[in-house]
């Protein structure tokens, strides 16, 4: 029985700063076998699991207080970081979660990621606009309609503010889930051998 069929629609809320570590495990998880995992990555899951625990708490450590950082209900659940017109890039994380993230990811790692955001931050939009950074969804709790619970609630925050929103996606299958939420997709690139959809959502957009 999914989340919504039992009736226990989560409610989705901001997360408090002291449930980032958890929030930081549940999205190393979900995001462990991404394409984009993988090519930056390159080595087993435990591995990847482990590096990325570290990536998502750097980010974690440098979204609070900058970004909007949804859960729903619980953050072994998931999580959305979207940044507001003008938020991005956000500021490096404090120095002690920097040294973390290095020691944690290694060099190699760390010199790929560095070039999947140059990359990716030539491409960014010009326009003010909201950015969505993360979405994730535990393992376990996916298709169920927590992701879309959390993308519907940032995204009415979206409009009321009458602003175009941008993502980037290293997954096919997640067209259609954006879609849904009035994306679509502006340009597709590779970074190192991956494939990545960026998309674009227009002001008051509409969908889900
Ligand atoms: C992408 C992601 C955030 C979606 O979260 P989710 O909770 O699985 O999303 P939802 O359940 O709301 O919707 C996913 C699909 O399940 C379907 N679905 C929703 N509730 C359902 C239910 N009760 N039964 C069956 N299917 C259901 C939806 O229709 C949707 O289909 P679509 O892809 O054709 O639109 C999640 O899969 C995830 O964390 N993936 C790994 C990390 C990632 O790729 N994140 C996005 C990076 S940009």
């Amino acid at each position: 029985m999914s989340i919504y069929d039992s009736g226990k629609r989560p409610d989705i809320r901001p997360l408090a700063a002291d449930e980032a570590p958890v929030l930081a495990e549940t999205l190393a998880l979900a995001f462990r076998d991404n394409p984009l995992n993988r090519g930056v990555i390159r080595a087993g899951s435990v591995r990847r699991l482990r590096s990325n625990r570290h990536g998502m708490r750097a980010t974690l450590a440098a979204a609070l207080g900058h970004a909007r950082i949804l859960v729903p209900g619980s953050p072994k659940l998931g999580g959305l970081i979207a940044l507001p017109p003008g938020g991005w890039p956000l500021p490096p994380p404090p120095l002690l979660a920097q040294v973390e993230y290095w020691l944690g990811q290694g060099v190699g790692a760390v010199r790929r990621w560095g070039r999947v955001y140059r990359e990716l931050a030539t491409l960014h939009p010009v326009e003010p606009h909201w950015y969505l950074q993360l979405l994730g969804v535990a393992v376990d709790a996916q298709r169920q309609g927590v992701g879309a619970a959390l993308l519907g609630t940032w995204l009415k925050e979206v409009d009321r503010e009458e602003a175009p929103a941008y993502l980037e996606t290293d997954r096919r299958e997640n067209l259609s889930f954006y879609g849904r939420g009035g994306f679509h997709v502006v340009g597709t690139d590779e970074i190192l051998g991956v494939e990545i959809w960026r998309m674009r959502r227009p002001a008051n957009g509409g969908g889900l």
